[in-house]
């Protein structure tokens, strides 16, 4: 079943181009985006919709975090993304016209389940459920449902259901910006153009699996590392540090890059390593002063940065760039170091990769 890797999320993660090529497939033979990608009922439903309730746990938590981003810059649209322990028992105030959407791999977590109930219970009228399992207790629940196609994902770190949200997510993102009319032809074609790519760019984005082998040895002494972004990177930088932490058993931190100054900076010295996610985008200039202040302190910075970014390496600054420059599919391809970084430090560290300590795959109890 592993075929020539030696752990599930080493394949999980090695099958992401194709995970993601499945679950975009209709792209390819569509030349413009329609609501039908999200069943027959959508085009009402969005129509309806005049803002977005994201709620999910963990990995798809963070998966919401980066769509929040493309809902405002592309679309238009309110969104607020609410991890879903916590707005289970809370007392929001509900819109009914605020689209649910509730993420999930296995569509069977009970805390996200349970708030898409309360949302309803609250009053909101429709829910739309990202999930990987077809026959899941979320696909049943939601008035609406689109399908990773991510296939069984068996390894406890989430990766190709991750990446394969983050696809689902901008299609929606597209198809509610269209409805909106703020998408104009030119760049909705463009898009249709960047998504068919998505599949090869994930592909050359693996490629850096040596580099970051060669980082992961120096990481595996370490007991603490901090994550930063900015921007549409900053859930990035999160789900980098999730992934660490879940497998490697190392302290990992994120944080907005921008509130180093508020704290964090404290921890910064020549032991701690600083891993930046810094592709070319609106924020890198300023992500760039937030990390002279971390050399400044004597950090040693790994940064991932993007065919576009302009960062030199010098003797405390190691970088790894991927080969293109994605713009607005950057998140997704930023992934890919961060999940190669966690896999090759819990090996380092001989940890049980596929199966780490205390975790569930699927957390069906409170
Ligand atoms: O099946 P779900 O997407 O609802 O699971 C949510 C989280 O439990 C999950 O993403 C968890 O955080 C992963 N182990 C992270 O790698």
């Amino acid at each position: 079943e592993l075929g020539p890797y030696a752990h599930f999320m080493q394949k999980e993660i090695f099958e992401q181009p194709g995970a993601v090529a499945n679950t975009l497939e209709m792209i390819f033979n569509i030349h413009s985006i329609s609501p039908e990608l999200f069943g027959s009922e959508a085009e009402n439903i969005f129509r309806d919709t005049n803002s977005i309730l994201i709620l999910a746990c963990g990995t798809s938590y963070h998966a919401g975090l980066v769509a929040r981003y493309w809902l405002e810059t592309v679309a238009g649209l309110p969104c607020n993304v609410e991890i879903a322990s916590e707005y289970r028992y809370r007392n929001p105030i509900a819109d009914p016209a605020t689209l649910v959407v509730g993420i999930s791999q296995s569509g069977e977590t009970a805390d996200t389940l349970a708030s898409l109930n309360y949302a309803k219970s609250l009053g909101h009228r429709h829910s739309l459920a990202i999930c990987n399992v077809a026959e899941s207790a979320l696909i049943r629940q939601a008035d609406l449902r689109f399908l990773t196609r991510a296939g069984p994902e068996i390894g406890v770190a989430s990766t190709k259901a991750f990446t394969t949200q983050l696809a689902s997510l901008l299609l929606l993102t597209m198809t509610l910006a269209k409805m909106r009319h703020k998408l104009s032809n030119e760049y909705e074609g463009k898009m249709i153009a960047a998504l068919r790519h998505l599949p090869a760019a994930l592909q050359l984005a693996l490629q850096v699996e040596p580099q970051v082998k060669a980082w992961a040895e120096r990481f595996a002494q370490k007991r603490h590392a901090l994550f930063l972004g900015r921007g549409v990177h900053y859930p990035i930088a999160m789900e980098g540090a999730l992934k660490l932490k879940e497998i490697s058993y190392i302290h990992a931190e994120a944080y907005a890059a921008g509130e180093l100054k508020h704290g964090p900076l404290a921890l910064v010295d020549n032991e701690m390593p600083i891993v930046a996610i810094a592709p070319n985008d609106v924020l890198l200039g300023k992500l760039k002063s937030n990390l002279q202040e971390v050399q400044a302190r004597g950090g040693e910075l790994y940064v991932f940065a993007d065919a576009d970014s302009q960062i030199q390496e010098s003797e405390h600054v190691h970088v790894i760039r991927l080969a293109e420059h994605a713009g607005l599919l950057s998140p997704i391809l930023h992934t890919i170091p961060l999940q190669l970084l966690a896999y090759h430090v819990a090996l380092q560290k001989g940890t049980d990769v596929d199966k780490p300590r205390n975790l569930a795959k699927a957390v069906t109890v409170e």
